[in-house]
């Protein structure tokens, strides 16, 4: 296994279930092999996975506070381990925090995801005192093209002193269409952001 990727916001509906099934829908597509891991009690991805036709990837789900004892084992035969997590519950998220390589943050240009991200950079402060490897970065979801809220958000995002990905995710009724037929979106230009985003994601190492 080479590395765990966890999408996690203490904030609900910032896009963790879509960007997660999106990256590991892209990794698999380049020959991976993924395992998606639902760590949220609502089984959002589950859920997902169930209406899929055709299962690419392996979807299980694990919602407890146990999950970095038993990821191991789990992920042993996958190269890629993708974890979706949960809004709010602090038990699971700093479970997710001890199993995962790199934490993306998802979270939408308005202020009020800038101030409650702040939220989940602490708890990743917090864990980072016993993994001083544990890397993170912010991903600006649902950004609606040339608005000024969108093109201030990274100034206001400088202040909470974590990496920003360069690759944005637009709002694009796709990423929604898509999932409500168990599918990811593959072509277009919600596909495109997709795979620049992944692409920076294999990049930081
Ligand atoms: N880039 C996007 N463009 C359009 N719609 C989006 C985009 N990203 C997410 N959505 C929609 O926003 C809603 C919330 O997204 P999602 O479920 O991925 O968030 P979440 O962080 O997993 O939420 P929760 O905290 O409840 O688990 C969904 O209806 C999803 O389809
Ligand atoms: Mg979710």
């Amino acid at each position: 296994m080479d590395m765990i990727y966890a999408f996690l916001n203490q904030k609900g509906g910032v896009g963790k279930t879509t960007l997660s099934i999106h990256t590991a829908a892209e990794l698999t597509r380049r020959k991976r092999r993924v395992l998606l891991i639902d760590a949220d009690p609502q089984g959002s991805a589950l859920a997902w996975s169930n209406c899929r036709e055709t299962p690419d990837f392996t979807v299980v789900g694990m919602a407890k506070s146990s999950l970095h004892k038993e990821i191991q084992q789990l992920a042993s035969a996958y190269d890629d381990v993708i974890i979706d997590g949960p809004p709010r519950v602090t038990e699971l998220a700093r479970s997710i925090l001890l199993a995962a390589d790199l934490v993306v943050i998802p979270l939408q240009p308005s202020p009020m995801d800038v101030w409650a991200a702040a939220e989940t950079i602490d708890l990743i402060r917090e864990a980072q005192l016993y993994k001083p490897d544990l890397r993170c970065v912010l991903a600006i979801n649902r950004k609606i093209a040339n608005t000024a809220i969108g093109r201030d958000v990274r100034e206001v995002l400088t202040e909470l002193d974590v990496p920003i990905m360069k690759s944005d995710i637009g709002q694009r009724v796709a990423f929604a269409e898509s999932a409500a037929s168990g599918g990811t979106v593959a072509r277009g230009k919600a596909a495109k952001e997709i795979k620049k985003f992944v692409d920076e994601l294999r990049r930081i190492k």
